[in-house]
């Protein structure tokens, strides 16, 4: 395969420096391999006496790891907790004055919360859920702008033990009803407008147009934070204000104590059919690998100002934005805008000025600035930034090295952290302080994450080979279930074939070095992978056959020099082949209609219009040819069983 020889020249090697390794919470490569020999001789009293040290039980857990039922393991099997009282009321003895979150507003202004006051506030708005009628157990839609208030939602949610699942502000009305219905949501958090890059995109308004479908009864009710003042339309007695129904209410509240398997959240995600999946977390387990990842991998020092640029609405932002950094302690910076407003130098210009030590973020944002100002982070005092952290898709070894030498000044390591949203915490991701890095590898797993690459029948292929990237052994942080649909949660991650459905099998193709260094290659399913966000191939085409005007469509990624991976469209319309501007009309109205019907973020980068699609004989849309057709590649392989060949010279080239 050629981009395992592409990535086996990389012969690059970085260790970590003295300076680093001597203050590192994990130090040398030996203390490494001492807690990964713990975790093999008994990963369940390793994860045991983590969850000891890291977690403070109201109730302790008496049994480690329920496995009767595999997949369906459940962790710290009777103790007792709470995420909000772990994240929030047990820093205030010791440090309630902290900064808790630096929040900068897309215009640049800056607001301060401390432990002290993000508790009272997360308080505040879990006794007026509660009044709100809104219980344990129930689903809360949160549809918010990048705020201190989003996580005030989402930790006042883990407060009285209801089950958040956030929708990010870039999904449309459509995707946003897909997920009010599926789970059955009794409140939606949202607020007036969003505010990114000057543009304001109205929340409320969006959620007005879900709420106008079909099967949204759950819903009592939309309590609206007032982000910029717009005028939006309010249904008494359904829509609330967050200001009004908030003042006076008390800022005590005690917290829910929930089961360690109580279900944290659920966050959708694409997979490989047409409807997005809710993953769902625990509690316990999911808090227990966030900690203990903000340690070994992000070094966590209470000293650090820790920023991770994800939004709220993905995984990232939920383990490494609301939960890991307010776990530690750690003071944060949330940002509301995006990288390039008002100019390139956003993010260096933030980082100066919070003193950011330790700053994460996706390879497609390193892509971009590089390709906007390579040289403006040297315009900037950096000085501060001691560890850097990349995540979402693989990232290239030139992308790997500007991030290094620009922006970490060749002083700070980088951790290439791989991970999912069914993961909860990174899988793995070096620990700077103790492995040498290789630009693009994501080297070692964590301690007691035994993840190995198999062939089809899930056996061990040797290191240089590549194969399916599964995880052995049941842990901590791991998908629990998908919302209501637990056939479907067994088929996609646990097949028979691996390990008797054992292994977790990640959807990831991967390889070992000869240094047993990993390699992330991309996804085997028909996931894409496009500015690090996971769409569905066949979220896309249900879309595109939606329009009155699609017969037929094919969606596959084409490489991208910024986004990794972009989405091209193979289509076929009920009329006939359109010619010129009528493809050019054609191919707007469809990307708009994407945009619409799932989000901006989906819309397809080209559209090709055919009279068919490349089909076997049997009917079956052959999209390896497709892929090889969006690359501009010459048609090479074996076409032996295509019914229509004519087809491919039609779908060589874009639409004229
Ligand atoms: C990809 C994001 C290479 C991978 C946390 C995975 C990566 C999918 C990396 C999960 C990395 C994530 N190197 N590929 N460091 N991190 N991926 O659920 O294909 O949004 O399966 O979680 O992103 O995406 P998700």
């Amino acid at each position: 395969m050629s981009i395992i020889e592409s990535v086996l020249n990389e012969t690059r090697v970085f260790l970590p420096s003295k300076e680093f390794a001597k203050k590192a919470n994990i130090r040398n490569i030996e203390r490494y391999h001492e807690l990964c020999a713990e975790a093999e001789q008994d990963f369940q009293s390793f994860w045991a006496r983590q969850a000891n040290e890291q977690i403070l039980w109201h109730k302790p857990f008496t049994q480690i790891l329920d496995d009767r039922t595999p997949p369906f393991y459940k962790w710290f099997v009777d103790g007792e907790l709470n995420i909000s009282y772990n994240c929030l009321d047990r820093h205030l003895p010791t440090q309630g004055d902290k900064i808790a979150i630096i929040f900068e507003s897309d215009d640049g202004e800056v607001l301060h919360c401390s432990y002290r006051e993000l508790h009272q506030r997360v308080c505040q708005f879990a006794n007026t859920l509660k009044l709100q009628n809104i219980k344990k157990g129930d689903r809360v839609i949160i549809y918010m702008p990048m705020r201190i208030e989003a996580v005030i939602a989402m930790q006042a949610c883990a407060r009285i033990g209801a089950i958040h699942s956030v929708v990010f502000g870039g999904f449309s009305a459509k995707s946003l009803h897909e997920r009010i219905v599926d789970a059955k949501a009794v409140a939606i958090i949202t607020a007036d407008e969003q505010v990114r890059g000057g543009k304001h995109n109205a929340l409320k308004a969006t959620v007005d147009e879900a709420m106008s479908m079909a099967d949204t009864e759950s819903v009592k009710r939309v309590v609206v934070y007032k982000r910029t003042g717009a005028q939006v339309a309010f249904e008494a007695p359904r829509d609330v204000w967050w200001h009004e129904i908030t003042h006076d209410v008390s800022t005590q509240c005690e917290p829910e104590w929930v089961n360690a398997e109580h279900p944290l959240f659920t966050l959708y995600t694409s997979g490989s059919t047409g409807k997005p999946k809710g993953v769902q977390h625990s509690s316990a387990g999911y808090l227990l690998g966030t900690k203990v990842s903000m340690q070994w991998i992000f070094d966590y020092q209470p000293s650090d100002i820790f920023w991770c640029t994800a939004d709220v609405g993905w995984i990232t932002g939920h383990s490494y934005v609301c939960y890991g950094p307010l776990a530690m302690g750690a003071t944060q910076v949330i940002f509301e805008g995006i990288p390039t407003y008002p100019h390139a130098g956003r993010f260096w210009e933030i980082i100066q000025k919070h003193s950011v030590t330790t700053f994460y973020t996706a390879p497609t944002a390193i892509r971009s600035l590089i390709k906007l100002g390579g040289d403006l982070p040297a315009q900037y005092d950096l000085s501060s930034l001691r560890l850097l952290g990349s995540v979402g898709e693989p990232i290239n070894p030139e992308a790997w090295m500007w991030f290094y030498e620009k922006v970490g000044q060749s002083r700070c390591p980088i951790v290439d952290t791989w991970w999912q949203t069914e993961t909860g915490c990174h899988m793995i991701a070096p620990m700077p302080g103790a492995v040498a890095l290789k630009p693009g590898s994501c080297t070692f797993p964590l301690p007691g994450i035994f993840a190995s690459i198999v062939d089809e029948a899930g056996h061990d292929v040797e290191n240089g080979k590549g194969g399916f990237l599964v995880i052995k052994n049941p842990f901590p942080s791991q998908i629990r279930t998908l919302w209501g649909d637990t056939e479907r949660f067994k088929k996609a991650y646990f097949p028979e074939e691996m390990g008797h459905g054992k292994y977790y099998l990640a959807g990831d193709s991967a390889y070992r070095d000869h240094d047993g260094y990993f390699w992330i290659m991309g996804r085997i399913d028909d996931v894409l992978n496009v500015s690090g966000h996971r769409l569905g191939t066949m979220e896309i085409e249900s879309a595109l056959v939606a329009h009155p005007l699609v017969a037929e469509a094919a969606v596959v990624g084409k490489p991208h020099e910024i986004k990794g991976e972009a989405v091209v469209a193979f289509v076929v319309l009920k009329s006939q082949y359109p010619h010129d501007k009528a493809a050019a009309e054609i191919t707007d109205v469809l990307r708009e209609w994407v945009a619409k019907e799932i989000g901006p973020i989906a819309k397809p980068e080209e559209i090709r219009f055919g009279e068919n699609l490349p089909k076997t004989r049997s009917g079956k849309i052959m999209r390896r040819l497709l892929r090889a057709l969006a690359k501009g590649e010459e048609i090479t392989q074996d076409i032996s069983t295509l019914e229509n060949p004519a087809i491919l010279e039609q779908l060589k080239r874009p639409t004229q």
